[in-house]
């Protein structure tokens, strides 16, 4: 497994151009099941979720090309020939996104069979919403050896009310009501800039949606979807991430290719600390100077402060004067970075889905694990701020979401490489495939 090897200290100077949204990509490619016609995708990121998703699309019998180049990071797809709906296990275990592919099966192909995610680090995260969903739009699903059996002659129109909001839920949803017979309207919905970027590409395969992006979205059935081209929206949570790197390591960065105004939470919080954080168009420029001041946090769907931003914000929280309280309301389980922070010489103490940081404390380098991505990218940062060298185990972590992040952090002026396995060097395979 591969390592970080982080020597913190130096400022970062310079500008870092963010990749496409991981989140909003997943959804999109899977959105090209539901027509018979190539779908083109621009600004896809070179992560491994992608890659795994191009597997498990290939594996259903789709033609995916995938090409990552200075021009473009694209990929076409073309479902034409589905020859079987499935998602194995051995996929969805890599990745419980994989369940975004249930909606448009059922839609394009009457049928699909789908491993259960299983278990994950930050929670249970059941995907009963997304099943009740799809029983109500008349799909029959039974759940036997680990897999998800799901048909439907033809899915009809209802009405749906999320008991909870669910990202992947509204996305899963949203996809299989644009083939259903007549009118759904859901409701409770996420309002994530990734589900209304899922439904501008829907929209631009012929389907007819509205009120993407808020709580309440209607969809009209149609009897099928053409191909389409869609540019994907900048990832706002990979911003936020070099947002903080760049503030706490008294630097000086520029962050282009982002959309600021997805970013309003995360630099509302942020200035409150005394972040000194200017926009300026699709750039938001940060300087990491002046004290910080303590500020409590709580994680909240859109457009509140993102829990994918949280353990970014706790590293944050420890060189802050004062108390910070940070509370986790969307995962149970998701405060493990902050032992690894501990380690580090942070004052964290866990009381149930809070998080209390006490700074300002001197984080010094340790050998530390990543348990997840986000954690993966806040024991970064913690290294970039600590005494010395760290390392980080684990880092096939932070490879599914965050694209070179070394070398986008190296070019800014961080003392980061990544050490392999002490086997021979793997030879990558092109990521351009037929
Ligand atoms: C999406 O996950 C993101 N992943 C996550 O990003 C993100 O943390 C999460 O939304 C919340 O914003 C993708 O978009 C691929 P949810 P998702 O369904 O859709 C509960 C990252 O780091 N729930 O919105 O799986 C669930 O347990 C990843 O990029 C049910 O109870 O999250 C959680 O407590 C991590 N039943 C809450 O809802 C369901 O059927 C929100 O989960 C579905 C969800």
């Amino acid at each position: 497994m591969d390592k970080f090897v982080i020597r913190g200290g130096n400022p970062l100077l310079g500008t870092i151009r963010v990749s496409g949204a991981k989140n909003a990509a997943l959804p999109a490619m899977a959105a090209a099941l539901l027509t018979e016609e190539p779908v083109i995708l621009e600004n896809i990121p070179q992560v491994q979720d992608i890659e795994t998703t191009r597997k498990l699309l290939a594996a259903m019998g789709a033609e995916v090309e995938l090409g990552y180049g200075r021009a473009h990071h694209r990929t076409t797809i073309c479902c034409r020939h589905l020859a079987s709906p499935q998602a194995s296990y051995e996929l969805v275990k890599t990745m419980r996104a994989s369940t975004l592919v249930l909606g448009p099966l059922i839609a394009r192909c009457g049928k699909a069979r789908v491993s259960l995610p299983g278990g994950c680090a930050i929670g249970a995260r059941p995907i009963d919403l997304h099943i009740n969903g799809l029983e109500k739009l008349g799909a029959t699903i039974t759940q036997e050896h680990g897999y998800i059996e799901a048909s439907a002659e033809r899915l009809r129109g209802a009405e749906i009310v999320f008991d909870k909001i669910t990202v992947t839920g509204t996305e899963d949803l949203l996809m299989a009501a644009t083939l259903a017979e007549g009118e759904t309207i859901m409701q409770n919905c996420a309002r994530e800039p990734e589900v209304a970027d899922l439904a501008d590409l829907l929209n631009k395969m012929g389907a007819q949606i509205e009120g993407a992006g808020s709580s309440t979205i209607r969809v009209r059935g149609v009897t099928s979807l053409h191909g389409a081209k869609h540019r994907i929206i900048p990832d706002r949570i990979e911003a936020g991430t070099f947002i903080i790197a760049g503030a706490l390591t008294g630097g000086d960065v520029n962050i282009v290719g982002c959309e600021p105004g997805h970013l309003d939470a995360i630099v509302g919080k942020l200035t409150e600390m005394g972040v000194k954080i200017a926009h300026n168009g699709d750039a938001v420029r940060v300087a990491g100077y002046g004290d910080l001041t303590a500020s409590d946090m709580v994680t909240e769907e859109y457009p509140g402060f993102p829990t994918d931003m949280q353990a970014q914000y706790m590293v944050l929280a420890t060189q802050a004067e004062g108390s910070s309280i940070v509370t986790e309301n969307i995962f149970e389980n998701r405060f493990m970075h902050a032992l690894e922070m501990v380690r580090m010489g942070a004052n964290i103490k866990i009381e149930g889905r809070r998080a209390i940081v006490r700074g300002k404390t001197t984080l010094s380098a340790a050998a530390v694990l990543a348990s997840d991505l986000r954690a993966s990218a806040s024991l970064v940062i913690a290294a970039l701020v600590a005494d010395g060298e760290t390392i980080i185990d684990r880092v096939y972590h932070i490879d599914r979401g965050y694209e070179h992040i070394e070398e986008k952090l190296r070019a800014v002026g961080a003392q980061i490489r990544r050490i392999g396995e002490m086997l021979p060097k793997r030879v990558a395979a092109p990521l351009v495939r037929a």
